[in-house]
């Protein structure tokens, strides 16, 4: 077999990718270790940034993003049971979307489907071949057989855990990491949101997030423990922890009911560098994780693919300035989201070590926050996203 770009996951890094490529008419397979099923059954992301919507208009699947989406011109800040506007919209002009992962990957999934392009799931042991020669290749086995794709470049979009940055020789990559001693726990349930906007809570407890995917449907977060272990989480005893760090008023609006799905995620801050290895690129979870507490882990996915795309594009068409400067590009973008992740997760969290010097630090943090502009509107340009 024979292509010109082979991408490798099929999460939604992988098939925006794949739909912008097929789109300029350049060759794409996609070869993910999962099957579809198990893709769209992972429950991450909610909120979008105007880029990542502008990007997912230019691939294609803007439609039903656009008719069943929230659009949100600000966020609440809660703590010391009061609660605290950040004006979006008024402070930056710019608002964000509402719309889960799970859609967005159903989104692409149709159309991948509509394009004939080729995905291969459930595609075991996949490994990546001569990245620096002329002709790099895929493999992997399925069926009882080998199958080798050679290509002209390969596009790693595999998530944190994949293959294609563990390939790259110790020697040519750097990684910086950070992990938090906490994760969040997360349920989804049919029941109404408990207000129209999301609500980000910093109590003493620990951090709790209010979200949603609809009208109907919300989504809840409480920071939790490494070593707490899903089955100790009853539905009920996580809104009633979720209750415990809410304030009052909003305590007594939740709706509670059965969770359609619960799960505990680490909370890491992670880049690898750079994101180009001769014909290996990597985008997306593949290249860099953020802490979920700034929303900014979807969106700079998207971004990654937009340049790759671009340089893709452009080396198809002999103009390969842009593939040249992808990793330079995608990492000062990166670079910005982590410091602004790791800050919202310093300012929302409760940390094991902290003492009451590090407590009133939050705190004062906070006022300023809601007492001078400058410091709102720092927040709301990165939680919107920063022109670059
Ligand atoms: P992934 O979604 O991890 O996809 C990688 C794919 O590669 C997977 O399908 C995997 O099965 C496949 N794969 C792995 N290994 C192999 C292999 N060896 N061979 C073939 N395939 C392989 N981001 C936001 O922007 N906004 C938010 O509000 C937000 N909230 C979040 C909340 C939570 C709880 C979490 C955990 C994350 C959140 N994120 C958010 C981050 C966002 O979900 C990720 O950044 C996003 O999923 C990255 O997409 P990706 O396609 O790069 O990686
Ligand atoms: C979500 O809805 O899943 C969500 C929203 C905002 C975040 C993180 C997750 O910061």
């Amino acid at each position: 077999m024979r292509t010109q770009v082979v991408i490798v996951g099929a999460g939604p890094s992988g098939l925006l990718l794949g739909g912008l490529l097929s789109k300029a008419g350049i060759d794409n397979m996609l070869v993910e270790q999962r099957s579809g099923e198990y893709v769209l059954g992972r429950i991450r992301a909610g909120v979008l940034e105007q880029g990542a919507v502008d990007m997912l208009d230019e691939a294609g699947v803007g439609a039903r993003l656009h008719a069943e989406g929230l659009v949100h011109g600000g966020i609440e800040i809660s703590w010391a049971g009061g609660r605290h506007r950040i004006d979006l919209h008024g402070l930056t002009g710019k608002r964000v979307m509402v719309y889960g992962q799970t859609e967005i990957t159903r989104d692409l999934m149709h159309l991948r489907e509509g394009s004939g392009r080729p995905t291969v799931y459930e595609a075991e042991s996949v490994s990546v071949h001569d990245i620096d020669g002329a002709r790099p290749s895929v493999r992997y086995h399925k069926d009882g057989q080998t199958h080798t794709i050679e290509c002209d470049f390969i596009a790693g979009c595999d998530g944190f855990h994949g293959v294609c940055r563990a390939s790259v020789p110790k020697d040519r990559i750097t990684l910086h990491e950070k992990v938090y001693p906490f994760g969040w726990l997360g349920l989804l349930a049919d029941v109404p949101p408990l207000s129209h906007e999301l609500i980000y809570v910093n109590h003493e407890r620990g951090f709790g997030l209010c979200s949603m995917r609809s009208r109907t449907r919300s989504r809840y977060y409480v920071q939790c423990s490494l070593d707490d272990r899903i089955e100790q989480w009853s539905d009920q005893a996580f809104w009633n922890e979720l209750r415990a760090r809410l304030p009052a008023d909003a305590a007594a609006s939740l709706v509670t009911g059965p969770s359609l799905e619960k799960s505990i995620a680490p909370l890491r801050s992670f880049v690898a560098e750079p994101m180009r290895f001769g014909r290996l690129f990597l985008a997306g979870d593949a290249a860099h994780i953020v802490p979920p507490t700034g929303a900014k882990g979807l969106n700079l996915a998207a971004t990654d693919v937009g340049y790759l795309g671009q340089g893709l594009i452009g080396h198809y068409k002999g103009q390969p300035a842009d593939l040249d400067r992808y990793s330079e590009r995608c990492l000062r973008r990166i670079w910005r989201a982590e410091r602004f992740s790791w800050w919202m997760t310093s300012l929302m969290h409760t940390f094991p070590t902290s003492g009451s010097f590090d407590r009133k630090v939050q705190l004062a943090e906070l006022d300023y926050l809601v007492h001078s502009e400058a410091a709102a509107r720092a927040l709301a340009e990165n939680y919107v996203g920063l022109p670059m």
